[in-house]
């Protein structure tokens, strides 16, 4: 087969390729459905470039070949010559006369678990290696890319640098969640000290370590010195909690910057969210509205209310109180202390205010240690955010700048100081305000793309009893 240069079929179906019309082109791809009768085939190609397929006509008297016909099935891979014609046919601006086809995988109709079209979500994660390959993983995956490129871009524009901070850590003081172990111990031959307790100066950092839940101690390390960074990486919890916002590896954005107060960090969180679903509103609108037809009537709707209303901003204290005087019966009774559960928190956003809300100054016994102290003892500086179908999506605060407020919260939750040395000489030299924020990548897109389930929106999902893949 004469060697062309393959053309994506994104660039054909929605490039400017009025320079092509006639010409001969390549395209390669895998097959999704193949028709037509004993003169004329019809087979549809994707190549992942884009939610449609390109059509590629063959005219099977003139094609010599008929053993090969044969094999270009549902899953197959083919490369095909052709001439690029403007589209006979409805739905489609071009498609391609078909001089010569190369096979370069079959996949058997009776084998190829993808034959047929419709299978359910559940179906799916069972085959994630071949989920891909489906019209809802191929949207998913490419609002994913671009919602990771749109975060990149709307830090580097602002000036914030990106910041890696390590996966394997040697302390739990985020508290944020039970850790998955790191060891390189013989765990048939456990060493021992004399004590009887383990001797984890025999495992290979000489200490315990565990894969992290948070790379926000380490950012904030770095804010402190850079002003403005951010962290983007996979952080690790080994919580058993089996729901369709949970996983035990998700991607996490932390930005971090030196002299935010808790509004400075609330406008930014606001700013960022928007940017970013405008960013895939203009990128991914094919893909958007294939996953509106099939999953989600309201999802651009909901997407651009999203970017054209502010965030109502409220305290904890005012929520609660809304919460009680609902009079909704939820299945977690509220009284102020309680943790919010995602029943409170989309009451607020789809029942109350039916916006984003950013929930701020939380009881202090139910966030982490380094939030910063409110005057009036009981609460911290911390701010969730909270989104339309998805409950939090942002957790943040602005962080206790003061030393000696740091250390007396680190004994009052019993946290090693000798875990958090390093941490707490930030407070002794040159410290400073800041503020910060995690926002969750899978819920993000979980809420872009309208999924139910967020072991729908990442690749290879980690959950409880299932790493197969
Ligand atoms: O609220 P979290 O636990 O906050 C932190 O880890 C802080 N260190 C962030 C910071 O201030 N830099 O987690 C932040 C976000 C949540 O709002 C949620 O979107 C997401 O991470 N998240 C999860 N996503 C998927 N699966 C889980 N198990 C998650 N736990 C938290
Ligand atoms: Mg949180």
């Amino acid at each position: 087969m004469e060697k062309l240069k393959r053309q994506r079929v994104f660039d054909l179906l929605k490039g400017h390729v009025d320079n092509l019309i006639n010409e001969q082109v390549n395209v390669k791809g895998w097959v999704r459905t193949k028709r037509g009768n004993k003169n004329v085939a019809f087979i549809a190609i994707n190549d992942g470039s884009i939610i449609h397929n390109i059509q590629v006509v063959v005219d099977v008297a003139a094609f010599a070949d008929d053993e090969l016909l044969k094999k270009v099935t549902t899953g197959s891979c083919i490369s095909v010559n052709g001439k690029l014609v403007e589209s006979q046919g409805a739905g489609q601006h071009v498609e391609i006369l078909a001089d010569s086809i190369e096979v370069y995988g079959t996949a058997d109709p009776e084998l190829y678990p993808l034959q047929k079209k419709g299978h359910s979500l559940e179906f799916l994660r069972e085959i994630a290696h071949l989920r891909p390959r489906t019209n809802t993983f191929g949207a998913v995956l490419r609002i994913r890319h671009a919602l990771a490129f749109a975060i990149h871009q709307y830090f580097n524009n602002k000036s914030f640098y990106y910041l890696h901070t390590p996966i394997i850590t040697g302390s739990d003081a985020e508290g944020a969640g039970a850790m998955f172990r790191v060891t390189t111990l013989d765990l048939q031959n456990i060493p021992h000290k004399e004590n009887g307790t383990i001797d984890f100066e025999q495992d290979f950092f000489g200490k315990e370590t565990n894969l992290t839940v948070s790379g926000q101690l380490e950012g904030e390390l770095g804010a402190l010195a850079l002003s403005n960074v951010y962290t983007f990486g996979p952080t690790f919890r080994a919580e058993n909690s089996n729901t369709t916002r949970h996983l035990a590896e998700f991607w996490m954005i932390e930005p971090e910057m030196a002299f935010y107060d808790i509004t400075d960090n609330q406008d930014l969180a606001e700013d960022f969210l928007q940017y970013l679903v405008k960013y895939v509103l203009q990128i991914c609108i094919d893909d958007l509205e294939f996953l509106q037809k099939m999953y989600d009537k309201e999802l651009i709707e909901r997407l651009k209310f999203v970017t054209e209303n502010t965030f109502e901003r409220i305290s904890y204290t005012q929520a609660i109180d809304i919460l009680v005087s609902s009079g909704v019966k939820f299945e977690f009774p509220v009284k102020w202390g309680v943790d919010l559960q995602s029943e409170h928190e989309r009451f607020l956003v789809e029942k109350h205010f039916k916006k984003p809300v950013i929930l701020t100054d939380y009881p202090r016994d139910i966030k982490a240690f380094y939030m910063k102290q409110n005057d009036d003892g009981k609460t911290v500086r911390a701010m969730d955010v909270l989104f339309p179908k998805i409950g939090e999506i942002i957790g943040g605060s602005q962080r206790e700048e003061d030393y000696d407020k740091l250390v007396s919260r680190i004994r009052e939750m019993e946290i090693p100081e000798k875990d958090v040395w390093w941490y707490l000489e930030t407070r002794k030299f040159g410290t400073a305000p800041h503020s910060g924020f995690g926002l969750g990548f899978e819920r993000l897109v979980l809420f872009v793309t309208g999924m139910g389930n967020i072991r729908d929106v990442i690749p290879f999902p980690r959950t409880p009893l299932n790493a197969e893949f």
